[in-house]
């Protein structure tokens, strides 16, 4: 499996799976949530519901993944996960590492190839962005999946950076 870094838009990247780091509600919000939805269309939004109403009806326990449709992205499915709130009292690096792991679970049940994943945890949820650079290289290197490639989108230069010097240090 191919691991690469792009400094960009995930909602501009064509690939088959854009993993979106979402709240337990499914129901959108700001960051990567409001960029997916707004730009994916209100068909994600449906699946969200239906999802919600169907068999998550306590909404996406944190460290979990599941697919919807990707609405007008250029992908084929949104895979959405919640992360962890950062906290200094408690080590939450299982439950960020488990959105890694689990998303991949999901994209080989899809059979997707290239899934392009954003920065999770280390906006609104407050994640220091080089331990959570740390975690996503290691958890996605340690995985076992059929994907051929794990594209990081990396919004800003710092992140840009965080991650080159995570995989780096991983290779
Ligand atoms: N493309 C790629 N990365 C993005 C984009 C984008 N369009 N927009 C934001 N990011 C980056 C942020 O800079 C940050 O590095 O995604 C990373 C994750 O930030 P958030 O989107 O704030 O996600 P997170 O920290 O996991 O917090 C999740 O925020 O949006 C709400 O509903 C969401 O409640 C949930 C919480």
């Amino acid at each position: 499996m191919r691991i690469t870094l792009v400094l960009g838009d995930i909602t501009r990247q064509e690939v088959d799976a854009v993993v979106n780091a979402a709240n337990s509600s499914l129901l959108g919000g700001g960051g990567v949530d409001g960029a997916i939805h707004r730009r994916g269309g209100p068909q994600i939004l449906t699946e969200c519901r239906r999802l919600r109403s169907a068999q998550l009806g306590k909404g996406l326990p944190t460290g979990q993944a599941v697919a919807t449709t990707a609405g007008d992205l250029p992908a084929t499915w949104v895979i959405h996960t919640v992360g962890p709130v950062h906290s200094r009292q408690e080590d939450r690096s299982g439950l960020l590492a488990s959105c890694y792991r689990e998303s991949l679970r999901v994209a080989d049940e899809l059979g997707a190839a290239v899934v392009a994943f954003p920065a999770i945890s280390t906006g609104i949820y407050r994640w220091p962005i080089d331990d959570a650079a740390r975690i996503a290289i290691q958890t996605i290197c340690g995985t076992p999946t059929q994907v051929a490639e794990v594209r990081f989108v990396l919004f800003t230069p710092d992140a840009y950076t965080a991650f080159e010097k995570a995989l780096s240090r991983h290779r």
